[in-house]
């Protein structure tokens, strides 16, 4: 062969090796973009109401500000989720500690507060209007088994195997860090301790709730059994929300 053809087909395969390293890389990164099956973080164009950070899958949701608080309180949340069942299903004991996280102005945690009389409730936030919304609201009606705790969008900032339980009412698919929250919490937990979670039903489309403020009962197991915790039971009792049990190991 000349060496004019020779350098052609050189120059022809260089080209061809080039093309195809940028699509491996191209592939690569869209994959990346997409939905990681392993729970590591990963980023996509935010949603109207996501913060467009990926965990297994599911788009994080935007926080609720603490100017939108009074929509916690609204009359009609009674009869809508009927959260009195919901706390009522807990099986509390009276001396148990119980920590509300994501609290907000504690719709959730005054509830909890009338079944642990002899124990408390720690209200966890990470918005402080939100714990001094609770606080006014606590110390107007001289409630003396709530304490208030302000965490960081990572850590729960609780003692270790300190809590009987951990509940987050419409809180969880709010967390920025879900898995480093989910870790301080289990060990926060005492052993055999119960994580509860209620979450709007997203397989329902009736559930009239932004897409990303909802979650799969799936999705839930999913992420809280990557954080260690085993389910129980859920309970499908309440109109618009999945109950759901799990458990720290003994
Ligand atoms: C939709 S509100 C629900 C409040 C309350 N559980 C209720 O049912 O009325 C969600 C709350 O979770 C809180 N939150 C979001 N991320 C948090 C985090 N990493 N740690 C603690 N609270 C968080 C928000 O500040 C907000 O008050």
């Amino acid at each position: 062969m000349q060496s004019s053809h020779l350098s052609a087909l050189y120059r022809f395969t260089r080209k061809v090796i080039t093309a195809c390293l940028l699509l491996t890389l191209l592939a690569g990164c869209t994959a990346n973009a997409a939905t990681p099956a392993d729970g590591s973080y990963s980023y996509k164009s935010p949603s109207s109401d996501g913060i467009g950070k990926v965990y297994y899958g599911r788009e994080i949701a935007n926080v609720m500000g603490y100017q939108g608080a009074n929509w916690l309180a609204r009359p009609s949340r009674a009869t809508e989720e009927r959260s009195d069942m919901a706390v009522d299903a807990l099986m509390l004991e009276k001396d148990d500690v119980v920590a509300d996280i994501g609290a907000g102005l504690g719709y959730i945690s005054f509830q909890l507060a009338r079944w642990v009389k002899e124990g408390k409730v720690v209200a966890v936030d990470v918005q402080p209007e939100m714990l001094a919304l609770l606080e006014a609201e606590r110390d107007k009606y001289k409630v003396d088994n709530i304490e208030t705790v302000l965490s960081t969008e990572a850590d729960p900032n609780l003692p270790t195997e300190s809590i009987d339980m951990a509940v987050m009412f419409d809180a969880y698919h709010e967390f920025e860090y879900p898995a480093e929250m989910m870790a301080g919490i289990v060990s926060a937990l005492k052993p055999g301790g119960q994580v509860v979670l209620a979450e709007y039903r997203a397989e329902n489309p009736l559930v009239l709730i932004k897409k990303h403020h909802k979650m799969t009962q799936k999705q839930v197991k999913k992420e809280l059994s990557a954080a260690g915790l085993t389910w129980v039971k859920t309970d499908d009792r309440l109109p618009q929300q999945h109950l759901m049990f799990f458990e720290k190991a003994a």
